[in-house]
């Protein structure tokens, strides 16, 4: 039941911590990941393996995308990440030793169960499903499975079953990499101590909740709106605009901060606020250097920033301080709380109807 949320969505948003915590409960000790955490046969499949193929479909593709970044830096492999539409309807050729892997809240999606028997029958090392939904389709059709314990999803705008996918799919960078022999136990104890500390930074983040429903009141007048992110933080800048159309029926685009001299800067003006995330991490120089070109043009800017990175408000520009020294494993999912809050303020202003979109259906049983 919804309790004293006004909508699904928000009680679910603000289930997160819980809904993570669950996720990563007795799969992880003190600083290890358990090797029984994807199942008996997980090991053996694991090792060696040269290859990655992620599939999935809408929020669950974003998850694909982020964890392609975290894959290839723990485990040191090869990571491609498919729309499950796109992925099912051409020749996807197979290296030998590939893992396939398919992301989906639901277990139920048509195109990605689609791309799963498809997979099954190309001859791949092992199939894993990561999923919410124990009795699902998919979860019956998988050689492995990893269950993310989002409890049920009402809201049609997926949230809690996103972040839940992050912290399963960090969990799968951890295992590839102890498989592949690529870390070491004391970063290992070091990677598993921060992804533990997932369900408190996002705890702190709905914190924000009060400034963001302030905020949203710049974006409601708006028909258009984009998102800037580098690295990981591109694919949650694109599951920002995905959320923030999704229920706002506002456009949204997202694009990689280092894009916009090659297009999109021709649409900054002020009439397009663009929404940026700016950890600390390797990339913030640069993404500073990309807004100054937006502000040079006139753009409104709404900044996501670590503390001390030195951006300040000014008539042209908001910022909201996230917590500086977060790890790389848990950022995505910290810097999502922010957005998802955001688009559902701007959604409630704008009168939608916010767990049930128009034209939407919570499960695409159909292709
Ligand atoms: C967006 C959303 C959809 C789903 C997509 C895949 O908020 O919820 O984009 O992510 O339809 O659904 P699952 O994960 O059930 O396969």
């Amino acid at each position: 039941e919804r309790g004293d949320y006004r909508h699904y969505m928000l009680k679910e948003i603000h289930e997160q911590p819980r809904a993570v915590a669950d996720t990563l409960a007795e799969r992880l000790t003190e600083d290890r990941l358990l090797a029984a955490a994807f199942g008996p046969k997980a090991e053996a499949a694991f090792e060696n393996i040269k290859g990655v193929h992620i599939i999935a479909c809408g929020t669950s593709y974003h998850a694909g995308l982020i964890a392609r970044y975290q894959i290839e830096q723990l485990a040191n492999v090869p990571v491609s990440v498919e729309i499950a539409s796109e992925y099912r309807y051409r020749n996807p050729v197979v290296p030998k030793d590939h893992l396939f892997v398919c992301i989906s809240q639901s277990g139920e999606t048509a195109d990605t169960l689609a791309a799963l028997r498809m997979a099954k029958e190309r001859g791949y090392r092992e199939t894993l499903a990561i999923c919410n939904v124990p009795e699902s389709s998919l979860v019956r059709e998988a050689g492995l499975t990893l269950m993310t314990r989002a409890g049920p999803e009402i809201g049609v705008a997926s949230t809690k079953a996103f972040t839940t996918q992050l912290a399963a799919l960090a969990m799968l960078a951890l295992a590839l990499g102890k498989a592949r022999e690529q870390i070491s136990p004391e970063q290992e104890a070091e990677l598993v101590r921060d992804l533990r500390q997932l369900p408190a930074q996002i705890e702190a983040a709905l914190d924000l909740d009060a400034p963001l429903k302030r905020l949203a009141e710049l974006l409601v007048d708006n028909r258009h709106a984009l998102f800037l992110g580098r690295g990981a933080q591109y694919p949650v800048a694109m599951e920002g605009a995905l959320k923030l159309k999704e229920i706002s029926y506002i456009h949204a685009e997202a694009y990689a901060a280092g894009e916009l001299k090659h297009g999109p800067l021709a649409l900054v003006d002020e009439h397009m606020p663009i929404i940026a995330l700016v950890p600390d991490d390797e990339l913030s120089e640069k993404v500073r250097s990309n807004l100054e070109e937006v502000r040079a043009r006139g753009g409104r800017l709404i900044i996501f920033a670590a503390e001390d990175t030195g951006f300040e408000a000014d008539e042209h520009s908001h910022v909201m301080i996230l917590p500086r020294g977060v790890s790389k494993l848990t950022r995505p999912a910290l810097y999502t709380i922010p957005l998802q809050l955001l688009s559902y303020h701007v959604a409630v202003l704008r009168g939608t109807d916010v767990d049930k979109p128009r034209n939407l259906a919570k499960s695409v049983t159909v292709e």
